[in-house]
């Protein structure tokens, strides 16, 4: 069951064009599938074709018809083939049974397949991996009535109708993919056409589909997606390379999106927005995806995996792209603090648990397990890393030599490192440990002090991870300056911190200052310059310090989060916080209170997760009490300071611009705070009934959420009436009543099961309602009795059966029990045992538990 990087074989039989003739129909869909195949080297080996729940009508080679065939559950195999042939087979699959979501399904009437990673082999028999590169040529017959429109990949090069009324689609891709790309949508929809002329004077049709009725929520998505195919050009010198660019909105889908080649299809989440129903965070999150899923066409479609251990070859490039991307439309500083809080909330959590990996990871039971914040987002830090080590100019020549090299190939991590190693003398070697070490290196600071000097000394230390035991030294370059109490700034004598990096790559080194002798304050990790731990232990003082003098704004944010942590720990061990670090910290901000975007950051306390990041054997309930009484006393502290940012905040009616969304997040941050004070339960209600779009509207209901019972309860009631017909708005009102904390919400959350709206079988509702719950109600999931644990894992019970990818996501907080006390702990791997006995368990959620259980 278990597969290994180390085990890579060439694949025995290449296919190299395909031709499927697909008849729609729900339960009975017909796939026709002709493959030209050929040996691939000189063996005598049996082809084996991958192909699950498929039902099997004809078979034939070269036209003749064989009976020679085995077939199991996940193979069809020929034992004696000649070395050139054309495979025929005709099959039956299921689409409107197809709860899983993976390979070819109907979401909302519209028919729309996933195949990544391996779901292709839902659709047809097929060697389904991504070193075997075909063009396809696909033509999909269906009722013209219900389906009149019918998309695959490529361009459409003919059409007709059946004598039974029926209409088809001829659609050839001409660009070899392998079959995770494939793609086909049928169905009836509104669609936004559009147009755009690359750089060099190529037209391509843009198509936008959305359900019909919601033609006004596409806009922004079809403007996003030619902002991104201009950036593409223009950063990176790549250009589109098909006449036509579809993206398709879908209402079930298990995760974000899908780069299918030339089609992508998209959760509706990510693209349909409008002021009304979505917020600012939307409206970002349409444009990054977008950019994400168009970037992809490069790096992942043009140039592809060898094998799916090299995933984040594809996904950790094109998601440092599409941050790259998004930091150039919106603003760097705020970019760069959310991707921070990723790594660090989640990415270094999953480090901590069982399923720790490499980003390159060398064993896998299930790959859509691997989709991973770990590949996707600590593999955009190495990406990063190099790029702060190449530079600018220098990394943009590697990436051309990789294009260069490997267009039109399935390749390897390491074939991307030796593309980007031509363009330096830098020695990758070292670097490239990176890709194959997990887990999170601490930093830790030490110093001396002598009479005329100061030495500085910085180590690292990976420590053992669930899935490895040693680790060595990597390289890691660290953002460093050195400043003091009163804000002077020092550099070392040796110049060994150069633009203000250090390269870290021995186990330590050490820094001299000629400073007259006296304590230095380092400042560490710029711009999160590597995704690493910083050990460092400063006082308040020296906090309010960096916060007041470090150049890089990064720093300064980062130095008030570990303020506001060390206050925490002060609460947790029962003492108080001096009134002298309230007035620092009031001086903090009232220092940049005109500077909306600093400010909005630097108001936001460390969120349950990330300070569980700096702790061990957590007591829940004391550290969620030492973070409720922190934030209580920072409004009390500063209530006047913050009253006067509210008010100093005005905005004309809504617009979605950087200037306008950064003050709107200032002020619904402040709004947040002043919640918790009833007097100012009016100023809620006011924010709630004078919005004029969805970021205010969520904006006072996440305050009321703080603030009075009552208050809360009349909104919510209001919000949820207004909108009960408006699934992607309702989401939001479930996720809200899934995170409020309440003695009762296990009842509540029951009664929210059987709303109208509400279904198992939709992803987006699950993760509102059950994933809301389980990853951001702390009060509530993790309940003395276990009733918290209990519940996620009846639920899972339920949604393993239908669908296995959705319940391995949402099985991750139960699996990161290591972090909590021996009482959580106990209580947690009891419902984890429940899992593991439960008949017919997925390898998804098999995975993820047996390791968890396994760790100790
Ligand atoms: N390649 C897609 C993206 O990054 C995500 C596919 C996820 N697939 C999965 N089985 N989880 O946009
Ligand atoms: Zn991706």
């Amino acid at each position: 069951q278990v597969k290994r990087r180390a085990d890579y074989q060439p694949p025995a039989f290449l296919i190299s064009s395909v031709e499927l003739t697909i008849h729609l129909h729900p339960q009975s869909t017909r796939v026709h599938s002709v493959l030209k195949i050929q040996r691939n080297g000189n063996h005598d080996q049996e082809l084996v074709l991958d192909g699950e729940q498929l039902n099997l009508l004809e078979l034939s080679i070269d036209g003749q018809t064989i009976t020679n065939y085995e077939v199991t559950d996940s193979a069809l195999v020929i034992p004696s083939v000649s070395n050139e042939f054309t495979l025929t087979t005709v099959c039956t699959i299921s689409p409107a049974d197809n709860k899983a979501l993976e390979g070819l399904y109907l979401s909302n009437g519209v028919y729309c397949t996933q195949c990544e990673a391996e779901g292709f082999r839902r659709i047809t028999y097929f060697i389904d991996r991504p070193d075997v590169l075909a063009t396809y040529q696909v033509t999909l017959h269906g009722e013209r009535k219900t389906l009149p429109t019918l998309l695959s990949n490529g361009n459409p090069v003919d059409e007709g109708i059946n004598a039974d009324g029926t209409h088809w689609v001829k659609w050839v891709d001409p660009h070899p993919k392998p079959s995770y790309l494939f793609a086909i949508v049928a169905g009836e929809f509104d669609v936004l056409k559009d147009e755009y002329i690359t750089l060099n004077g190529k037209r391509v049709a843009l198509e936008l589909y959305v359900d019909k009725g919601k033609r006004d929520r596409g806009q922004f998505a079809l403007d996003s997606l030619k902002r991104a195919m201009a950036w593409d050009e223009q950063e990176y010198g790549l250009e589109y390379d098909l006449d036509i660019y579809m993206v398709v909105a879908v209402d079930f889908f298990n995760m974000g999106a899908m780069e299918n080649k030339g089609l992508n299809i998209f959760n509706s989440k990510f693209v349909l927005a409008n002021p009304e129903t979505a917020t600012d965070e939307d409206f970002f999150n349409v444009e990054s995806v977008i950019a994400h899923e168009y970037f992809h066409n490069w790096t992942g479609n043009r140039v592809t995996c060898r094998d799916w251990f090299q995933l984040s070859l594809k996904e950790g490039l094109t998601v440092f792209r599409d941050q790259q991307f998004s930091a150039d439309m919106t603003s760097p500083l705020s970019n760069r603090i959310k991707h921070v809080r990723v790594i660090r909330e989640h990415q270094f959590a999953e480090d901590a648990s069982a399923m720790s990996h490499p980003i390159r990871p060398d064993e896998v039971i299930e790959m859509n397990n691997f989709y991973t914040v770990t590949v996707y987002d600590k593999g955009a830090e190495v990406i990063r890393m190099l790029h702060t080590l190449l530079g600018k100019e220098r990394f943009r020549a590697g990436m051309d030599e990789y294009f260069n090299r490997y267009d039109g190939q399935a390749v390897t991590c390491d074939d991307f490192l030796s593309a980007m190693q031509t363009a330096t003398d830098l020695d990758l070697a070292h670097f490239s440990r990176w890709y194959s070490q997990s887990g999170t290196p601490e930093i830790t600071v030490s110093q001396k002090v002598s009479a005329d000097k100061t030495w500085v000394t910085i180590s690292q230390y990976t420590p053992p991870t669930a899935d490895q035991q040693d680790k060595s030294e990597l390289f890691i370059p660290l953002g460093f300056s050195c400043i003091d109490l009163n804000g002077r700034h020092y550099q070392d004598c040796e110049q060994k911190v150069l633009e203000g990096v250090l390269i870290l790559d021995q186990p330590e080194t050490t820094l001299t200052f000629d400073n007259g002798g006296q304590e230095l304050i380092p400042v560490m990790l710029a711009g999160f310059s590597a995704p690493v731990r910083i050990k460092q232990g400063l006082s308040s003082e020296a906090l309010l310090a960096t916060f007041l003098y470090a150049q890089d704004d990064f720093n300064r944010w980062d130095a008030l989060q570990q303020l506001y942590d060390w206050c925490i720990t002060q609460y947790e061990i029962n003492q108080s916080v001096e009134d002298k670090i309230w007035e620092g910290l009031r001086d903090a901000l009232e220092s940049e209170k005109n500077n909306y975007e600093l400010l909005s950051e630097c108001l936001v306390i460390p969120s349950f997760e990330t300070l569980c990041q700096t702790r061990t054997n957590i007591h829940v309930e004391t550290l969620h009490a030492a973070r409720e009484q922190f934030a209580r006393e920072f409004i009390t502290k500063l209530e006047n300071e913050l009253k006067d940012v509210y008010h100093s905040i005005q905005l004309d009616s809504y617009q979605y611009n950087q200037q306008d969304v950064i003050a709107r997040r200032c002020k619904n941050v402040v709004l947040g705070h002043l919640a918790r004070l009833t007097q100012h339960e009016d100023l809620v209600k006011e924010h709630f009934n004078q919005s004029d779009n969805m970021t205010d509207s969520l904006g006072a209901l996440k305050a009321a959420q703080h603030g009075h019972r009552e208050l809360f309860k009349t909104l919510m009631e209001t919000y949820g009436e207004q909108w009960k017909n408006d699934p992607l708005v309702l989401d939001k009102w479930f996720s809200l009543h899934a995170t409020t904390e309440r003695a009762d919400i296990l009842s509540h959350l029951t009664l929210l099961q059987s709303h109208p709206q509400f279904s198992i079988d939709n992803p987006n509702r699950v993760r509102a309602l059950i994933g809301s719950f389980a990853f951001y109600n702390t009060s509530g999931f993790h309940a003395l009795d276990g009733s918290g644990y209990q519940y996620l894992t009846d639920y899972l019970l339920k949604l393993d059966d239908c669908n296995p990818q959705v319940a391995a996501r949402l099985v991750t907080p139960l699996t990161q029990w290591q972090r909590f006390d021996q009482h959580h702990q106990e209580q947690m791997r009891r419902q984890l045992a429940r899992l593991l006995e439960h008949d017919g368990l997925s390898s998804d959620v098999f995975e993820k538990v047996s390791k968890s259980l396994a760790y100790e």
